[in-house]
This record gives C-alpha cells, structure tokens and sequence, in this order.
C-alpha cells in the first residue's frame, strides 16, 4: 500500500476480528517495522516480542481484560529497558517505544490488518501479568500491547481537530 494511504487508512480497532490467522511471515513484518525504527542515542531500548501461540495471544486479551481483543489472531508486546542514565541525560525509552510502535502501527495497517496502541490501560498489574506470560527477565518492562488481526468492519476513528487548526506554514498561525 502507497504510504499516504497507510498513513490515512490507520485508526486505533477496537472490535472483534475475523478467524482469518496472521502468518508467522506476516508477524515478523510487522515485528520487523518496530525493530527498525531510530532510538535516542542508538540506545535500542525496546524489546519487541511478536506472539503467534493462540494460547498465548487469548491470555494477554484476557489480561488487558476487553473480549475484541481476545479474537486477536496476533499479538506484539513491546518492553523497554531500563538504560543507566548519562550525566545530565534522561532515558530515551519512552520516545524509543514510541517511534517503535509508530512503526508497528503502520505496518498492520499496510499488511490490512489492525490494531490499538494499548498502553495507558496496562500502566498496572496488567503489564507485569505480561511480562511473565511472555517470561521476560526482570530488567524487563511492558509498556506497549498490540492486539493484532483482520477487521471484520471498517472504523472511521474519532472526530479530530483540523488540519488548520494544528498544521502551519512558516509561522504559527498561518496556513498552507
Ligand atoms: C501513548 C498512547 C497511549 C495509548 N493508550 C491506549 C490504551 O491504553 N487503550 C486504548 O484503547 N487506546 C490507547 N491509545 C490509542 C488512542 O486512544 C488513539 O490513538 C486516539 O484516541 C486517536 O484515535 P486514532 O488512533 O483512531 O487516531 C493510546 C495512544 C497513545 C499514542
């Protein structure tokens, strides 16, 4: 798919999917787009595990807690590393797993599955639940879980703010 059309097609799903399975190859893509995207200071904090195991993929539905996303046929959960900080430099991780998951997004929508960025909802109990599901070591922390599969209808998405109202030219105020 062009990359405009990626980019304009892609709206956080949040309805069950169809029994079509994601493959292994199709995973790895996906999996692959986070792997590739920069870190601050090439510090490559994120670890990013693609989940196929049908046991697995319904447990961590059943860890965030919502019945769409157990009919997910794949999951991706990413964890990020704590690095020791550099004198006067905070940690990147945060901006790492973003730009990770940008690209993960991107890459469902571009293969015609979808997906949510799950994150303030498993900011509790529920990451470590998948931290162990997935046997992360302790330096390990899940930030980010993304149920992944066919949609079995099309979603517009949330209504949003202009592109006027938040895109200028030149000087804030000014439009293209
Ligand atoms: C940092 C971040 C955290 C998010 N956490 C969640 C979440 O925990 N659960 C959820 O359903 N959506 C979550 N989302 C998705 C947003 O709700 C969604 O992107 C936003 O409402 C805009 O809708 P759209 O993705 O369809 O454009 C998160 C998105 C971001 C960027």
């Amino acid at each position: 798919m062009e990359l405009r059309d990626v980019l304009k097609k892609r709206v956080s799903y949040r309805f069950d999917f169809t029994d079509r399975k994601v493959t292994k190859d199709e995973l790895k893509y996906i999996v692959e787009a986070a792997f590739l995207a920069p870190s601050g200071s090439n510090r490559q904090t994120p670890r990013i595990i693609g989940v196929l195991d049908d046991e697995k993929v319904l447990k961590l539905g059943e860890i965030y807690g919502f019945d769409w996303a157990k009919t997910a046929t794949a999951a991706v959960v990413i964890a990020y590393k704590v690095m020791e900080k550099r004198p006067g430099k905070r940690s990147r991780h945060l901006e790492d797993f973003s730009a990770a998951a940008q690209n993960l997004l991107l890459a469902v929508v571009d293969l015609g599955f979808a997906t949510t960025w799950i994150q303030g909802q498993i900011e509790n109990e529920k990451s470590e639940q998948m931290a162990e599901l997935l046997n992360l070591p302790e330096d390990l922390n899940v930030i980010g879980y993304f149920p992944i599969g066919e949609p079995s209808r099309e979603v517009s998405g949330p209504e949003k703010m202009s592109f006027d109202e938040r895109c200028f030219l030149n000087e804030f105020g000014s439009s293209f």
